[in-house]
C-alpha cells in the first residue's frame, strides 16, 4: 500500500500509539521524528547532541535538522508511511509538500488535563520502544515490557514542566496545520479521548470513507 499518512495532535494525543497499529495493520513504514531524534540522542551523533537541549526543553528541534533527517528517510522508501510528529510547523508543512503529497492528516483531539495525565503516567520499553501507560494501558509485570522483557523508563521531558511547555510549543506552532490541512481538503479529525482501540476503528473507517 503507497497511502501517506500525517498524524498529527498534541503531546500524548496518542500519535505514536495509533501509528504503532496503523502500521501493522496497513503494512507501512512509520516515521517518527521524535524517535529517530530520540536514537540519535542515544547514539551520541552530532544531529543528537545538537538536538538535546531543545527536547530536554521541550522545545522543538530547528527546522533544518529535522527537514533533513526526515527528507533522508522518506527518500529512501519505496511504500506508504505514517508521519508520527512531523510537520510540526507550516515550515516543516511546506517542505514536506516539496518532497512528497500526503494522502490524509489524522488530527488526534485530547483535552490539556487529559494530556497531562497521560504523559506524565508514560513508560516507554528502552530496548524495543513499547509504550505503556500505568493505568490504561499498564505492563504485565512492574517496570518490564511485556513484547521483549526490556527495561521501562519515564521520558525526560514527560516531568509535568515540561510537559506544560511542550503543550504551549504545540499551542503555537502545530495548532495551526489543522486549518492549514482542513483548506487543503485532507484533514480527518478524530475524537482521541477514547479507548485506544476505539481511536483506532474511527481512524480505520474514516480512512476507508475518503476511498
Ligand atoms: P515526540 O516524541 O514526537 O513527542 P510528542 O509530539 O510530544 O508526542 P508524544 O510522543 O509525547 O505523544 P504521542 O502523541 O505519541 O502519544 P503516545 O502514543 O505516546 O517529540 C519529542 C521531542 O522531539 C519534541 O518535544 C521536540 O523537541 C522534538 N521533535 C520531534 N519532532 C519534531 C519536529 N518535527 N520538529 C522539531 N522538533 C521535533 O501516548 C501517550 C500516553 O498515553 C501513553 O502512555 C499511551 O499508552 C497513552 N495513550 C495513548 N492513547 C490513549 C488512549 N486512547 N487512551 C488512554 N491512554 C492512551
Amino acid at each position: 500500500m503507497d497511502l501517506k499518512i500525517v498524524l498529527l495532535g498534541p503531546p500524548g494525543s496518542g500519535k505514536g500509539t495509533q501509528a504503532e497499529r496503523l502500521t501493522r495493520e496497513l503494512g507501512l513504514a512509520h516515521i517518527s521524528t521524535g524517535d529517530l531524534l530520540r536514537e540519535a540522542v542515544k547514539s551520541g551523533s552530532e544531529l543528537g547532541s545538537k538536538a538535546k537541549s531543545y527536547m530536554d526543553a521541550g522545545e522543538l528541534v530547528p527546522d533544518d535538522l529535522v527537514i533533513e533527517m526526515v527528507g533522508e528517510k522518506i527518500r529512501g522508501l519505496d511504500d506508504g508511511y505514517v508521519l508520527d510528529g512531523f510537520p510540526r510547523n507550516l515550515e516543516q508543512a511546506r517542505d514536506l509538500e516539496r518532497i512528497t503529497e500526503v494522502d490524509a492528516v489524522v488530527d488526534l483531539r485530547v483535552d490539556e488535563e487529559e494530556l497531562v495525565d497521560r504523559l506524565s503516567k508514560r513508560r516507554t520499553c528502552d530496548s524495543c520502544g513499547a509504550v505503556y501507560h500505568l493505568r490504561f494501558n499498564p505492563p504485565e509485570r512492574e517496570g518490564k515490557c511485556d513484547r521483549c522483557g526490556g527495561q521501562l523508563y519515564q521520558r525526560e521531558d514527560d516531568s509535568e514542566g515540561t510537559i506544560r511547555e511542550r503543550l504551549r510549543v504545540y499551542r503555537e506552532n502545530t495548532l495551526p496545520l489543522v486549518e492549514y490541512y482542513r483548506e487543503k481538503g485532507v484533514l480527518i479529525d478524530v475524537d482521541g479521548a477514547r479507548g485506544i482501540d476505539e481511536v483506532f476503528q474511527e481512524i480505520i473507517d474514516r480512512l476507508k470513507e475518503r476511498d
